[in-house]
């Protein structure tokens, strides 16, 4: 299938040219103005190749059907139709997947997009949901890419780091802003694979989600799989319920970089997490957060950190620490 995936790879490119041009057009006027109201400037624009999908059902399968096999067309996750076979490819006449969105190019380490992932402009129910990403095709496996990781990784490399953020926004503010050794998950919670991925360029990961339930939670799981894995890991929660690109728009990068100066090693942060959820001070409550804490330091690789970790923990919650590591012990025996 060598052949397939070079048209495959030749068609994201030629997709990304056109909605490069399509955000040029006239009919473009109303995308021009919400980018620059979210203000990412026309150097941004160029740096990240962001475009924008006609609200238009047919031209793009019109202008790339010239150019490009029935295979690759249907392969390629660009196009929809209301047929589809069981892969979920398109069997009866296509039609743009995308349409009045702002698209974001997805590329692979050597920078070629391998997919797109699309905004609304708006926000109502008509528009559908905010984000809209190519389906998983014979390029583009979810789980396996790192928004961004491309530009990153050098600097990921050089500065032995990784700052992981939520969002495309969030990865674009901060890596334009001046740091670099950014990535995005994209929403979605971190795989095993994306972190063998990101283990070839670093094992030292800062992570800033989103300050709400969904990033606190995302949070949760993607550090349980980096330090399974060995990675060290830090936990940066912004003030004033900002996500990172908001905050650097509004504080500015320096104040945005000493926030994460502040980031938290990740023991003490489920520990302050395991406190703000159950904060009484009841046995019940620290029972609570004691559940909450022990599938996390289960997981560590070594004894020395799960010890560390259990004896933290105690201390803070005001437990007894020899009781804790019981607990551990108990839990450990009726998970074999
Ligand atoms: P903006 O509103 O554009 O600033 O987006 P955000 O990055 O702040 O969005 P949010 O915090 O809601 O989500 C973080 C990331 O999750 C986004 O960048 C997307 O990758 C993904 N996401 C958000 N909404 C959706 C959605 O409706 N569908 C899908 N598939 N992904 C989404
Ligand atoms: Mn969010
Ligand atoms: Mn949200
Ligand atoms: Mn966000
Ligand atoms: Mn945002």
């Amino acid at each position: 299938q060598a052949g397939l995936r070079r048209q495959l790879i030749d068609i994201h490119e030629a997709a990304t040219q056109y909605f490069q041009q399509a955000l040029q057009s006239p009919e473009a006027a109303r995308a021009r103005e919400y980018i620059s109201s979210r203000a990412i400037t026309s150097e941004t624009i160029a740096q990240f190749r962001i475009g924008y999908a006609p609200d238009d059902f047919n031209h793009m399968r019109d202008a790339l059907g010239k150019h490009f096999n029935d295979e690759t067309m249907r392969a390629s996750g660009l196009f929809s139709s209301k047929e589809q076979n069981d892969e979920g490819r398109p069997t009866g006449n296509m039609y743009s997947r995308f349409r009045k969105r702002i698209t974001f190019p997805i590329c692979n380490e050597a920078g070629k997009t391998i997919a797109f992932t699309a905004r609304a402009l708006d926000s109502d129910e008509k528009s559908g949901p905010k984000y809209m990403n190519s389906p998983e095709t014979p390029l583009y496996t979810k789980g396996q890419v790192l928004f961004n990781l491309d530009k990153a990784k050098s600097a990921i490399r050089t500065q032995d780091y990784a700052l992981l953020v939520e969002g495309q926004m969030d990865c674009i503010r901060v890596f334009t802003s001046g740091i670099q050794p950014v990535i995005a998950t994209s929403g979605t919670a971190f795989t095993e694979h994306q972190v063998r991925l990101l283990g070839r360029f670093t094992k030292r990961v800062v992570v800033n989600f989103d300050p709400d339930t969904a990033g606190a939670n995302a949070a949760e799981k993607s550090l349980a799989l980096l330090t399974e894995a060995e990675f060290e890991v830090r936990i940066v929660t912004l003030d004033g319920g900002l996500d990172p690109d908001r905050f650097v728009q509004e504080k500015g990068i320096v104040a945005y970089a000493d926030a994460l100066k502040t980031a938290k090693p990740h023991a003490e942060y489920l520990v302050d997490r395991a406190r703000a959820l159950f904060p009484q001070r009841t046995a019940e409550a620290k029972v609570k957060a004691v559940n909450f804490l022990l599938p996390h330091i289960r997981r560590l690789p070594s004894a020395i950190q799960r010890t560390q970790f259990v004896d933290d923990a105690a201390q803070k919650l005001g437990i007894d620490s020899s009781l804790m590591r019981q607990e551990l012990q108990h839990a450990a025996t009726h998970r074999l």
